[in-house]
């Protein structure tokens, strides 16, 4: 299978690993997707690149016409893609627009229904990169609805249909969770094996591996950052911690949210323990809305693209239904905590 080219900080890198998630691509390429499927998981996990490989897998092996977009891509020549057969709709529908840039999402929708319109029983993969942002999460309902009437109700007749969408904004289940709009799988960090190919493929002189997989846990996007950063571990770490505003944070707790925060540093799980507190069900939604800690039901791999966390490991912050993003997420709010 082909291997995506991918950009790494300043390097060049192929896309490594992801096996299960790439077969199971190709499982719902052979079946098509409904309802919507919605990929959440942590910040940096790897769900760019991702959709990236499918999209070629998709496209390449399973001659399906793409539409991709990515509104907040850093680059604007990746913030849509598309199968070279679509040019003339994407031509035509980009005019449409005066600024489509800035409402790529409709964009993409309207090119989704004039090529269902013209182009008789296709196959068609529409991936919807990180939208909800862009959107605003308090339409993530009304977009997800209007992916949905795409498979449900076509302007044209289709052959097959993917609709993939990913998420990092912890409260998109919470949510379109409740419809029947979407069903949710969780991507998580990558695994010890698939980080390791991803470590090597960084020059020059770096820690030990065994160091980068403690701190990180297997977030790729962490490990781009530390080498963007030069290894120096303290600033990643207060790169989070102003990002998400943690002193504030801190700030506005409670004396007994504090206390139940300190737990929770410990171990996440506490979390459902003292989940009859109120002030336990606030810190959840505080948690989970600042994308800090991340809820992961049960392992049975069908909820999960690619292979799930372990059942429980300590060190990476891992518990049974809670999580931290990453062992730095964790290691910001402690230091919030200590100011
Ligand atoms: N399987 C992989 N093989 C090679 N590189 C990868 C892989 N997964 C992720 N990366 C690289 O790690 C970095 C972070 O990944 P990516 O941007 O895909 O994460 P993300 O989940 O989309 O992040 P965000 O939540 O910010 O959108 C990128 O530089 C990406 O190219
Ligand atoms: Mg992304």
């Amino acid at each position: 299978m082909k291997r995506v080219r991918l950009s790494f900080a300043d390097i060049n890198i192929e896309f490594v690993d992801r096996e299960i998630a790439l077969r199971q691509i190709m499982e719902l390429a052979e079946r098509g997707t409904y309802p919507v499927y919605i990929v959440y998981g942590p910040e940096g996990c790897g769900k760019t690149a991702f959709f990236k490989q499918a999209k070629t897998i998709l496209e390449e092996e399973f001659g399906y016409n793409i539409v991709y977009v990515n509104p907040l891509a850093r680059r604007l020549e990746e913030v849509i893609g598309y199968s070279s057969s679509l040019k003339d709709i994407v031509v035509e529908i980009l005019k449409v627009f005066s600024e489509p840039y800035s409402k790529i999402v409709d964009v993409a929708i309207g090119i989704v229904g004039e090529v269902l319109r013209r182009l008789k029983r296709t196959r068609l993969a529409i991936l919807m990169d990180d939208i909800f942002q862009a959107v605003g999460l308090d339409k993530a309902e009304v977009y997800t609805k209007m992916l949905l009437n795409l498979i449900e109700y076509p302007p044209g007749e289709y052959e097959r249909i993917v609709v993939l969408v990913s998420s990092s904004e912890g409260i998109t289940r919470e949510r379109i969770g409740r419809h029947r709009w979407a069903t949710f799988r969780i991507m998580w960090n990558m695994s010890r094996e698939g980080f390791k190919q991803l470590y090597e493929q960084i020059p020059g002189e770096k820690p030990q591996f065994e160091e980068i997989w403690r701190i990180t846990g297997g977030n790729p996007a962490a490990l781009e950052q530390l080498y963007r950063y030069s290894w120096r571990f303290d600033r990643t770490i207060d790169d989070i911690a102003m990002r998400k505003n943690l002193r504030i944070f801190i700030s506005s707790l409670s004396s007994t949210e504090l206390e139940i925060l300190k737990d929770i540093l410990r171990e996440p799980d506490v979390i459902i323990e003292r989940l009859r507190e109120s002030e336990t069900q606030k810190l959840r939604m505080k948690l989970i809305e600042l994308n800090l800690i991340v809820e992961l039901w049960d392992r049975d791999p069908w909820l999960w693209i690619d292979v799930p966390p372990p059942e429980k490991d300590s060190e990476l912050g891992i518990g049974k239904h809670f999580a931290w993003q990453t062992p730095l997420h964790r290691e910001a709010v402690r230091r919030a905590l200590e100011r």
